[in-house]
């Protein structure tokens, strides 16, 4: 099990001065929404310039039509990052044109598919997708495995379920990990890391818990002893 860390905060510079902090970990980084929309490109440069073994996970969750996915999927596979994920939701076909387009290129990025986001309780997920959480992410983690992608991101406790569905080395990436019962903030479905274990997950990724702390690399440490 890998641990992905989120740079959720607030400027380049204190997103910066983590990664710099964190440098001799074994970790992954995620860079979300907020930052890659402040930062751009500049910003996965300066991370690698920190730790060029650092593996980035883009986390921009694409949803809209099949060829404008894998465009940006194409231009995304030029950045040099690790991984990046789509929505399950934006459906098989557009899925597949993303695999597609990227399929042959050197070192190309692992692609994650969302399912159900881990701020979703059961009442407001239904409401938009008029099924179960639990039923509905097993089926667009098979929509995933079908279209060719390399894994889903999900909630700890769906992971087990999604690999008995699809295949064991079909990759599970789960955010809302309270790896010591931290507080959940708005996600709604937390779990900790004997969760992660039990369920087989093989990223979890932990954003506040880290970056909030006044000793980032303590709370590191004492996760990845416990990986
Ligand atoms: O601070 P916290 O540990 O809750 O951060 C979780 C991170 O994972 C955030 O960057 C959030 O955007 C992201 N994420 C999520 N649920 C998903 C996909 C990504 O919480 N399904």
């Amino acid at each position: 099990m890998k641990l992905c860390v989120a740079l959720d905060n607030d400027s380049i510079v204190d997103n910066l001065a983590l990664a710099e902090k964190l440098k001799d970990c074994d970790i992954w980084l995620k860079v979300g929404f907020r930052s890659y929309i402040r930062d751009g490109k500049e910003f996965l440069i300066e991370l690698k310039k920190i730790n060029p073994n650092f593996k980035i996970f883009l986390d921009l969750k694409l949803y809209d039509i099949p060829n404008t996915m894998a465009d940006a999927a194409y231009e995304i596979s030029q950045l040099g990052v690790d991984m990046f994920n789509v929505h399950a939701s934006a459906g098989k076909i557009a899925m597949k044109e993303v695999m597609d387009r990227i399929k042959d290129l050197p070192n190309r990025p692992l692609v994650l598919a969302v399912t159900a986001l881990t701020s979703f309780d059961n009442e407001n997920f239904k409401y938009i997708y008029n099924e179960n959480i639990a039923q509905k992410a097993t089926t667009f983690a098979k929509d995933s495995y079908e279209a060719g992608l390399d894994g889903v991101v999900c909630s700890a406790f769906e992971s087990l379920d999604i690999k008995n569905n699809t295949a064991k080395e079909f990759i599970t990436l789960t955010p809302g990990i309270r790896p010591f019962g931290e507080d959940a903030g708005d996600q709604q479905r937390v779990a900790d890391i004997n969760v992660a274990f039990e369920q087989m997950v093989d990223f979890i990724v932990v954003g506040r818990p880290i970056y909030k702390s006044s000793n980032p690399k303590e709370v590191v440490e004492k996760i990845l002893e416990r990986l």
